[in-house]
Formats: structure tokens, C-alpha cells, sequence
């Protein structure tokens, strides 16, 4: 195959079986496209709502230490996998398992990601929603020069109101469903090298403002000193899962997007990239938050609102605080947006292999189900918040259907897809394939398959254990 420049094949024209498959237009793009799905609401609402849930600096200790010898391990070998096969993940998966005489039982080690793909989108798409509203309500100046408490009450509004989330929901599946059923093309690749950048200017800008409360240090000393005390053993398993989370993992998103990297890129160093930018993203996120919800005397536990509770407050005090609030939320938007089209996109791939639906047709099934799943999470917000189906189990007493879905996903599947990851490549793929495809220097090499055999599995068993025993 020669490499072709056009971008269209690049990102989108995905549907392995159909399409003719390309190569990403350069490296960049192909950063640029796993950083716009590793970059989302993952980072910006999630890791600052569990970093203050539970406790500050050892949950983000625990949470580099498995971005860095969990998380890129599998990076790397999701790329991988999705280069080798050249196709779809699950059938990047068939192809590797019949070259080399394994078992075809592995393929379903993508069936576990395209499972977890379509949960995850089912609430994702809810959250997305709250940012696409909130774009409004910052337009509107409603939230300038406001007070905790009305900020609060903004907040608990919307979450009080299935109407409107169930309207937000849907313009953000919407937004989704559009870019997937065309197949990504090169405007989303371009879309991403602006915006971007601007998300982190953005964050910075913000950063810069916490800066002046007059809590900045309490924040640094809250994210980036360890207490140990303030651990508990869910502490891990929440931060192993969001690492899996953040950088899209688990779920056979890498290996799609890896299936079209040409074969001179150094897997090793892009995945490297991909993560620290998603880690960078997190981090100023929380140094941007926490100042906020210290100056103003917020509670760090607060959950998933605290985004949407403290971020509104920085901008009603600074000047052209409405114009850079909008800004955000877009950002923020769009963030979200790019993620979401990499969920969705592995689950329609498969359902046009697999059942030999057109693009169309499976675009509209796979994420009409997920808005309707979503209906639930949304409902778990107000008029279901005290039903916790699965609450006769200790593990899972009070968590509502958006809980539990949070928890299902991030917690078990994504680490037991990367645990499969793991142990497919570590222990049945050939060595030698392995030395060709990274090509790494010899120790490099030996660190990374050491890691990949014995370190990644263990951690994520131990995890498991702990938490599921
Ligand atoms: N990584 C995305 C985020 O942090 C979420 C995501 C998970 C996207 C899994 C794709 C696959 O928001």
C-alpha cells in the first residue's frame, strides 16, 4: 500500500472492509487524533472530581504511576496490534490470532472494548450535554460576578431538570452521530490542530487566575502532596481505571486508530507523546480548579458538579469573563465531542463488518441505543437518585444506574481489556514480531516487554483482586 496524503482516508474513511484504507497524513495527524480522543471530559470533569473524592495527592501519585507503567505499556501495544492487523480492531485481532495458529476466542478481547465503548457513550453523551448547555448559560452573562451558592443552584437546576438534560443529550448524540455517519475526514483532523492548542492556552490562562486567589499553594500541596492516610484501596482501583479511561484504553480505540500509522513511525515515542499531553491536560486542569474551590470555601469531594460549580466562579470575576467562560465550555465541547466520536466509531465499524449494515443505518442504531441508555443516567440524576439497582451488594450500595455504569466500565472492563491487551501481546504474540514492529533500542525494548509480561498484569490483578474479592 503507499501512503496516501489525502486525509480523508486518514481518520475516517474507517470502515476497514469497504473502504480503501490509507495511512494518516503524517505523524501529527495521527497524535493529533489520539490526543482529541485521549483529551475529553476525562481529564477536565473527571480527574478533578475523583482527585477531590478521594483525597488529593496519593490518588494522583497512584494515577501517574499507572499512566506511566500501566497505561503507555498498552498504549504502545494497542498501536500496535490495530498497525499489524491493518483493520478493525476486532478483526485487526483475527488476522494476528490466525497468523500466528492462537485461538480466535482472543478476538473477543475487542468484543469486551466495543462493549465497554457503547456503556461509556451512553453517559458520556449526558455529561457532553451539561457542557453544551453550559455554553449557553456563560453566553447568556448569568453567571457573572455570582455567588457559590447561585452558581450552585444553576448547577442543581439543569441536574434537577430531565427535560433539559434529556435536550442536551440529545444535541450532543447528535453532534456525534453527524461526524461518524460521514466518516471523519480531514476536517476534523484540522479542527484539532486549532483547537487544541486552544483548550491548553485556555487552561493556562486559568491556571494564571488561580494563581491570583491566594490558594494556589494550598492547591499544589492538596494535588501534589501524598497522604496515605486518605487512600483506600477503591482509591486505587478508581485511579487504575481512570488511567485506562483518559487515555482511551481497553477498548480497541488505539488499535483503530494505530491500523492506519505508517510503518517508519516510532510507536514507542508517539504513544509517549499522546500521554503526556492527556497527563499535562489533567494536571492543569486540577491546578486550575482547586485554588478556586479553596478561595471560595467549596468542598474538594463535591463530584461530578464540581466543574460546573467552581470554573463559573473564576469566570465571573475576571475581567471579559463571559467571552472567555463561552470559550471554555466550547473547548470543552469539543473535547468532548472528539472523544465521543472515538467511542462511537469502533462500535458503527463493527456493526457494518459484522451484520453488514451501511454506515447510516448503524450509525443511527448503535447511537440511537446509546441515547436511549442514556435516558437512564439522566433519570439517575433526579427521579431515580435514590434507586441503586445493584445495592444489595455491598461494592455497589448507592450507586445509582450513572454510577454504576461509570463504575462497570471504568473500573472492570477497560482494566480487564488492557489486562487481555497485556497478556496477548506479552505472552502469545512472537517476540520477533514484536522487535520489528517497535523497533526499539535493545533495553528500551527489554523495559517495555518486561513491564508488558510482568509488571501490567500483576498491578491490575492485584487491583482486581483487592477491590472484587
Ligand atoms: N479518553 C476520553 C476522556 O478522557 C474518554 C474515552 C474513553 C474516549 C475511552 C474513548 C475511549 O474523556
Amino acid at each position: 500500500m503507499t501512503q496516501s496524503t489525502s486525509n480523508a482516508a486518514a481518520i475516517g474513511a474507517a470502515s476497514g472492509a469497504s473502504a480503501k484504507r490509507g495511512f494518516w497524513s503524517s505523524r501529527m495527524a495521527f497524535v493529533l487524533a489520539a490526543t482529541g480522543s485521549a483529551v475529553g471530559l476525562g481529564n477536565i470533569w473527571k480527574f478533578p472530581y475523583i482527585t477531590g473524592e478521594n483525597g488529593g495527592g496519593a490518588f494522583v501519585l497512584v494515577y501517574l504511576l499507572c499512566i506511566a507503567v500501566v497505561g503507555i505499556p498498552i498504549m504502545m501495544a494497542e498501536v500496535m496490534i490495530g498497525r499489524r492487523g491493518g483493520r478493525s480492531p476486532i478483526n485487526s485481532m483475527r488476522i494476528l490470532t490466525e497468523r500466528d495458529k492462537l485461538s480466535l476466542r482472543w478476538r473477543w478481547l475487542a468484543g469486551v472494548g466495543v462493549l465497554a465503548s457503547f456503556l461509556i457513550l451512553s453517559f458520556y453523551s449526558v455529561i457532553g450535554g451539561w457542557a453544551v448547555s453550559y455554553v449557553g448559560t456563560a453566553a447568556s452573562g448569568a453567571l457573572s460576578g455570582q455567588s457559590a451558592e447561585v452558581i450552585g443552584a444553576i448547577f442543581s437546576g439543569l441536574l434537577g431538570d430531565p427535560g433539559k438534560l434529556l435536550i442536551w443529550h440529545t444535541v450532543f448524540m447528535a453532534l456525534t452521530m453527524a461526524v461518524v455517519v460521514r466518516g471523519l475526514r480531514g476536517g476534523l483532523e484540522r479542527a484539532v490542530t486549532i483547537l487544541m492548542p486552544a483548550l491548553f492556552v485556555l487552561l493556562l490562562l486559568l491556571v494564571g487566575y488561580a494563581m491570583t486567589t491566594g490558594y494556589f499553594g494550598q492547591a499544589v500541596s492538596f494535588l501534589f502532596q501524598p497522604d496515605f492516610s486518605k487512600l483506600t484501596t477503591e482509591g486505587v482501583l478508581v485511579a487504575l481505571g481512570h488511567a485506562f479511561f483518559t487515555l482511551s484504553l481497553g477498548m480497541g480505540v488505539m488499535m483503530a486508530y494505530g491500523s492506519y500509522l505508517n510503518k517508519n513511525v516510532s510507536i514507542a515515542k508517539t504513544s509517549v507523546l499522546v500521554s503526556v499531553m492527556d497527563t499535562g491536560v489533567a494536571l492543569l486542569a486540577g491546578l486550575a480548579i482547586f485554588p478556586i474551590v479553596f478561595a471560595n470555601g467549596l468542598e474538594p469531594g463535591a463530584g461530578p458538579g464540581l466543574i460546573f460549580q467552581t470554573l463559573p466562579l473564576a469566570f465571573g470575576q475576571m475581567p471579559l469573563g463571559s467571552l472567555f467562560g463561552t470559550l471554555f465550555f466550547v473547548l470543552l465541547v469539543f473535547a468532548a465531542w472528539t472523544s465521543a466520536i472515538s467511542l462511537l466509531e469502533p462500535l458503527v465499524e463493527w456493526l457494518e463488518e459484522q451484520k453488514g449494515m451501511n454506515r447510516l443505518v448503524s450509525t443511527l442504531g448503535a447511537g440511537g441505543l446509546c441515547w436511549l441508555l442514556g435516558i437512564a443516567s439522566i433519570l439517575s440524576l433526579n427521579e431515580w437518585s435514590g434507586f441503586a439497582p445493584l445495592g444489595m451488594f455491598a461494592a455497589f450500595e448507592g450507586k445509582t444506574v450513572f454510577d454504576l455504569l461509570d463504575y462497570l466500565t471504568a473500573n472492570i472492563l477497560l482494566p480487564l481489556g488492557g489486562l487481555l491487551v497485556a497478556v496477548f501481546v506479552g505472552w502469545f504474540m512472537a517476540r520477533q514480531a514484536l522487535e520489528n514492529e517497535l523497533s526499539l533500542r535493545g533495553p528500551w525494548f527489554t523495559l517495555w516487554y518486561g513491564v508488558l509480561r510482568y509488571v501490567t498484569p500483576v498491578a491490575v490483578a492485584i487491583v482486581f483482586i483487592y477491590n472484587l474479592v
